[in-house]
């Protein structure tokens, strides 16, 4: 269940969200009554998933990539204009461009997954306290995987960066509370464009293998992560919640 004011007055901004999770996640804020900003890489998506939030009074998109130092100031520069300071950061663009065991894994793809899924984080993290979070005692969520919490065959990593993310989610939680808190979302295999190599055409052998029988869709992952971000949530940091249908039990 939603409560359609409980975001009222609030400003989010989510990295990765002209599709999939971050979409998801960005419409869950909308509804409840954020504003938003969304970024991505591609200007024209972006700029659709802009238009279907609800348009600029409530949703802007600024493009570019996570892991670009000009287009992170350029986007708390483009929040302040539009919306003021900012309450909540939602870490969710995150790639993994690697197939393969570590044993061979290209050194420049390592250190380029490193810096999307892991510093970049901690970059936007640390603009956005200063953007607001501080001062409005807001919060931020990572999102990182099951990956990051048991080996997954040709995801290492993948894993290595989600894995770090658990831990840079805790470090910073301790950091920067009691103004800030800091939390995570680790899902299981979420059914979109990201994910798809792992379950197309073979959705319900996949799905078995799941206590709960099913795959994840972005709305599963944007109730736990709204959920952080709420009042509702005022006494918990520092954690990663795995949101999975199980898959971590077996
Ligand atoms: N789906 C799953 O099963 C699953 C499971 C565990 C964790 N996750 C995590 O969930 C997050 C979102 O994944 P998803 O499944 O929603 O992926 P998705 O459907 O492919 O969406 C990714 C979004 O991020 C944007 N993006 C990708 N790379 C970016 C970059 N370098 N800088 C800025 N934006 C970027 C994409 O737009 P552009 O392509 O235009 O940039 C798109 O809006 C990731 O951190 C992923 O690791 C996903």
């Amino acid at each position: 269940m939603t409560a359609p004011d409980r975001f009222a007055g609030k400003v989010a901004v989510i990295t990765g969200a002209s599709r999939g999770i971050g979409f998801g996640i960005a419409s869950a804020l909308v509804s409840d009554g954020a504003r938003v900003c969304i970024t991505g890489r591609d200007p024209v998506t972006l700029a659709a998933a802009a238009t279907e939030l609800g348009g600029p009074e409530v949703a802007i998109g600024v493009a570019g990539k996570a892991d670009n130092a000009d287009h992170r100031v350029d986007v708390f520069d483009k929040v302040a204009a539009a919306f003021g300071s900012v309450d909540y950061l939602v870490n969710n663009a995150g790639i993994n461009p690697a197939d393969g065991g570590l044993d061979a894994i290209d050194l420049g793809l390592a250190r380029k997954i490193l810096e999307v899924n892991l510093v970049a984080p901690l970059a936007w993290t640390q603009l956005a306290l200063e953007a607001g979070l501080r001062a409005n005692r807001g919060a931020v969520v990572n999102i990182g995987s099951t990956a990051g919490a048991r080996p997954v065959p040709a995801l290492g990593m993948y894993g290595v960066s989600k894995a770090a993310l658990t831990y840079l989610t805790r470090v910073l939680a301790v950091e920067v509370g009691p103004e800030v808190r800091v939390n995570g979302v680790a899902p299981g295999v979420v059914k979109t464009k990201f994910a798809a190599p792992l379950y197309e055409n073979r959705e319900d052998e996949v799905a078995s293998r799941y206590p709960l029988r099913r795959l994840g869709e972005p709305e599963d992952i944007a109730g736990a992560v709204t959920f952080l971000l709420s009042e509702s949530a005022s006494w918990i940091t520092g954690r990663m919640v795995d949101v999975d249908g199980g898959i971590t039990l077996l």
